[in-house]
């Protein structure tokens, strides 16, 4: 579609808003979001389809974002999806060994900053990436936490492999696109000998068998800190006091759509068997008296807050406190 075809296109959709016709005005909505996400579909059933699950989605987002909520949800890139679909492509499907993690992490149980992003105390975040149709966000939650903890450490930012861990990581119990955990990839990294960077280890979103070089490692791992199961507070000591902390909660069907505030559901859960996504906590803050953790995701830019959401900090909120680790860098 040409630029101009699509200005038609908006144009179009918000007259129709505007007088109110329902259904042309969904169709129009719909095709000027296909333009904007790049999508296409090969048979007519199949637009047919996916256009009806876009106008279910939009209906749950309406009646969301029409309640008193500490979030918002949006039209984003998987608004053509039903949760289940998605749950498929990108999350986990067994539950993983989270409460078999011992913790070894002893906070300062002191001093921390009220607030924090490592995003703006210098160099130390790399941008969000995307994990696409694999549920392989256990390796960029690895990746991110190593790269910001070697940054804060040396001052370098180095760009690592997902993909290594992916395709070498099993004997560590994870499991490529179908899972894995942050602490086990760490203890990967320290036993292998270390981590290749994306240049020479590209991502693939697939699994695939392992092509590690050890003359091409660029990053090392000497110790790794499992935070004690549920300790929160050992969570914020931890970001507070030393760097980025990778953890996981679990995704439910409003998460899918989330594009900004401070998420907070009634319908997940809170136990370590129920974590079906791991990310990067890479501050944390509070606002209008709701303490939130500010939360790197491996889903594109285009999700959420430039790729980033926040996530209500204080409750174990979605089971986040259940396996949260991160590595002591080799430098
Ligand atoms: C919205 O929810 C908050 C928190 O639950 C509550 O304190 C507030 O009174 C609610 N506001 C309205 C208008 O219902
Ligand atoms: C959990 O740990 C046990 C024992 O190490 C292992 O056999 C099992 O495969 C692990 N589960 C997952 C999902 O990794
Ligand atoms: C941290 O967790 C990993 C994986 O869950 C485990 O292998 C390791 O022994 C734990 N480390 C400590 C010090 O408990
Ligand atoms: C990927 O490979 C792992 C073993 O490394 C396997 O357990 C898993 O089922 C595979 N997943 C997919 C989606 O092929």
């Amino acid at each position: 579609m040409r630029p101009w075809a699509q200005l038609l296109l908006l144009a179009a959709a918000s007259s129709a808003l505007a007088l109110g016709l329902g259904g042309h005005h969904e169709e129009l909505l719909f095709k000027s979001w296909m333009y904007q996400n790049n999508k296409q579909y090969d048979v007519a059933e199949e637009y047919q389809r996916r256009f009806q699950i876009f106008v279910s989605n939009k209906q749950k987002i309406d009646r969301h974002n029409a309640g008193n909520h500490t979030f918002q949800m949006g039209l984003n890139q998987f608004a053509d999806m039903t949760f289940d679909e998605f749950r498929k492509k990108y999350l986990w499907h067994e539950p993983q060994n989270c409460s078999a993690t011992k913790s070894n992490f002893v906070g300062r149980a002191g001093w921390r900053p009220t607030a924090i992003d490592w995003r703006k105390k210098g160099n130390y975040v790399t941008p969000v990436k995307n994990q696409g149709p694999c549920g392989s966000c256990w390796t960029f939650s690895t990746t991110g936490c190593l790269e910001s903890a070697i940054a804060i450490a040396t001052g370098k930012l180095l760009n690592l492999a997902e993909q290594q861990l992916v395709d070498c990581a099993q004997e560590f119990n994870n499991h490529g696109c179908s899972g894995g955990l942050p602490s086990q990839a760490f203890e990967y990294i320290r036993y292998n000998q270390g981590l290749m960077g994306e240049d020479t280890y590209p991502y693939r979103a697939k699994n695939g068998t392992c092509k590690f070089q050890p003359k091409e490692a660029i990053a090392f791992v000497k110790d790794v800190v499992n935070i004690t199961v549920n300790d929160e507070e050992s969570m914020v000591d931890a970001v507070g006091n030393y760097n980025p902390v990778s953890f996981a909660f679990e995704v439910t069907g409003d998460f899918m759509l989330y594009a900004k505030g401070v998420y907070s559901s009634k319908s997940c859960h809170k136990t370590p068997d129920k974590v079906n996504h791991a990310v990067l906590a890479v501050g944390y803050g509070e606002e209008n008296g709701l303490p939130y953790w500010t939360v790197k995701n491996s889903w594109g830019k285009m999700w959420g807050i430039d790729g980033y959401f926040n996530i209500e900090r204080g409750s174990n909120m979605c089971g986040l406190a259940a396996c949260a680790s991160y590595p002591v860098p080799l430098v």
